[in-house]
C-alpha cells in the first residue's frame, strides 16, 4: 500500500501510524518502548504521533531517543495546547506565548529542530483562533514546525479554523462504537481537503479480538471508564468478525484497522501498541485488500448494534465560568478542561458532557 498525502501538504504517510500515548507506560521499560518505535519504522510506518502531555513529556522523550538516528525517515507529529494549572489539572492554553513555549519544550524532548506536524490537541475557548493561527504561521515561517494540524475540533470549529491557516489534518476518535464525530466532520474535511487521522480504532484494545469478557479492569486502567455493557458489545462485535478474519488469515484487529483506513477521507489510522508483536500485527493491517462484499458485512454488523459511546455522557461540576472574547460563557470543569456552555450555566452546576467533549445539558439533581 502506497503512502498517502495529507491534505494539500508535502507530507506522505503510511496509512497506519504508531500512536505513542501509552508508550513506556504499558511497555514498562524504556528500552522496550524505544524498540516498539524503531520496529514500527523498520516495518514501514513513517508516521509517529505523540503529545506533550503523554506521560508528562516522557512519551516525547522516548520518541526522541528512538528516532534520533533515523529522523529523516519519520513524519514526526506531536500535539500541544494542554498545560497544567497550579493545582496540577490539565487545561487548554493556546495564547501565543504559551504556544511558543510548548513548541520549544517539545523540540527539546524530541531532540530535533523541527516538527513535521504540530497539532492543537484541544481548542482553547478563551483564546481567539486568529491569535493562535498567527503564532503558528510565525513558527512555520521559522521552519520549527512544518505543518499545522488540529485535534478534537467540532465541525464548526474546523470550518472556522481552516479559513485562517492551511490545515492538512484533523485527529478524531473513530471506532465501531464511536462514529458520530466522523460523520459530522466528513463534509468539512472533504470541502477543505483535510485528512482524518483516526485515533482509538480498537477502543483502547477492547476490540482487538483478544478479550474473553472475563477480564476485570483496575480503577487506574482507562478501560474501566467504558460502561460494562459497551465492553460486552465491543467483545461481541470482535467475536462476530472472527470468521471474516479467519477467511483472510488475519486477526480481528487487522480486519478492523483495515476497514477503518479505507473509509473516505482517512489519511492515517493511529494504533497504540504495548509490545513488538502488536506493532507487527497492526502494521500488517495495511498490506492486504478486503473484498467489497466483506466490507458491507462489517457495516451490517456495526449498524446492527444499538449501543454506542456517542450516546454516553459523564458528569462534571463547573468550577468556574467566565465570558470569552466573543461573549460566550466558558466553563472550567472540575477535571480542568474548558468548554463553551449556555449562559444559564453557573459555578457549582453539574453538567453532562458527551464523549466528544460537548455540553449536553445540566445533570439532574440526585
Ligand atoms: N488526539 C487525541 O486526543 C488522542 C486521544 C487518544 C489517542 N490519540 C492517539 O491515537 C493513538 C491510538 O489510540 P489508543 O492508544 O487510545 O488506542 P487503540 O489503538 O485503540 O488501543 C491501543 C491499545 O490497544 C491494545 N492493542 C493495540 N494493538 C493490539 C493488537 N494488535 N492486539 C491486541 N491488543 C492491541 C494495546 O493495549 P493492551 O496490550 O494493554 O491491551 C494498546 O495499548 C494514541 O497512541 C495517540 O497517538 C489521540
Amino acid at each position: 500500500m502506497s503512502n498517502r498525502r495529507l491534505g494539500k501538504s508535502g507530507l506522505y504517510v503510511f496509512p497506519i501510524g504508531l500512536g505513542c500515548r501509552t508508550l513506556g507506560y504499558k511497555s514498562a521499560k524504556e528500552e522496550e518502548a524505544i524498540a516498539i518505535v524503531q520496529r514500527a519504522v523498520e516495518l514501514g510506518t513513517n508516521f509517529v504521533d505523540t503529545a506533550n502531555i503523554y506521560r508528562k513529556g516522557k512519551s516525547e522523550e522516548i520518541v526522541g531517543k528512538a528516532i534520533n538516528s533515523m529522523r529523516n525517515k519519520v513524519v514526526l507529529a506531536t500535539k500541544g495546547s494542554i498545560v497544567r494549572t497550579p493545582e496540577g489539572l490539565p487545561t487548554q492554553d493556546l495564547r501565543p506565548e504559551s504556544v511558543r513555549q510548548a513548541v520549544k519544550d517539545s523540540l527539546k524532548r524530541l531532540q530535533t529542530d523541527y516538527i513535521d506536524l504540530y497539532q492543537i490537541h484541544y481548542p482553547d475557548p478563551l483564546t481567539p483562533f486568529k491569535e493562535t493561527a498567527e503564532v503558528l504561521k510565525e513558527l512555520v515561517g521559522t521552519g520549527t514546525i512544518k505543518n499545522v494540524g488540529v485535534s478534537n475540533f467540532s465541525s464548526h470549529e474546523l470550518e472556522e479554523w481552516t479559513n485562517l491557516i492551511e490545515t492538512p489534518t484533523v485527529q478524531l476518535p473513530y471506532n465501531f462504537l464511536q462514529r458520530e464525530l466522523y460523520t459530522k466532520l466528513l463534509p468539512v474535511c472533504q470541502k477543505h481537503d483535510v485528512s482524518m487521522m483516526i485515533y482509538t480504532p480498537l477502543l483502547m484494545g477492547l476490540m482487538s479480538g483478544k478479550l474473553t469478557g472475563n477480564e476485570t479492569f483496575a480503577e487506574n486502567d482507562e478501560r474501566s471508564t467504558i460502561p460494562p455493557s459497551l465492553v460486552k458489545t465491543s467483545i461481541s462485535i470482535a467475536n462476530q468478525l472472527k470468521p471474516l478474519a479467519d477467511k483472510y488469515n488475519k486477526t480481528v484487529a487487522q480486519v478492523i484497522v483495515n476497514f477503518i483506513l479505507n473509509q473516505p477521507q482517512v489519511g492515517c489510522v493511529l494504533v497504540g501498541a504495548s509490545s513488538l508483536s502488536q506493532v507487527e500485527e497492526n502494521v500488517g493491517a495495511a498490506k492486504w485488500t478486503m473484498q467489497a462484499g466483506d466490507r458491507k458485512k462489517i457495516e451490517k454488523t456495526v449498524h446492527g448494534t444499538e449501543e454506542s459511546l456517542d450516546k454516553q455522557y459523564f458528569t462534571q461540576q463547573v468550577a468556574e465560568t467566565r465570558l470569552n472574547y466573543a461573549g460566550n460563557n466558558v466553563a472550567t470543569i472540575e477535571m480542568g478542561l474548558k468548554l463553551v456552555v449556555p449562559h444559564a450555566v453557573k459555578k457549582g452546576d453539574r453538567i453532562k458532557i458527551s464523549w466528544n467533549g460537548e455540553y449536553l445539558g445540566c445533570a439532574e439533581e440526585s
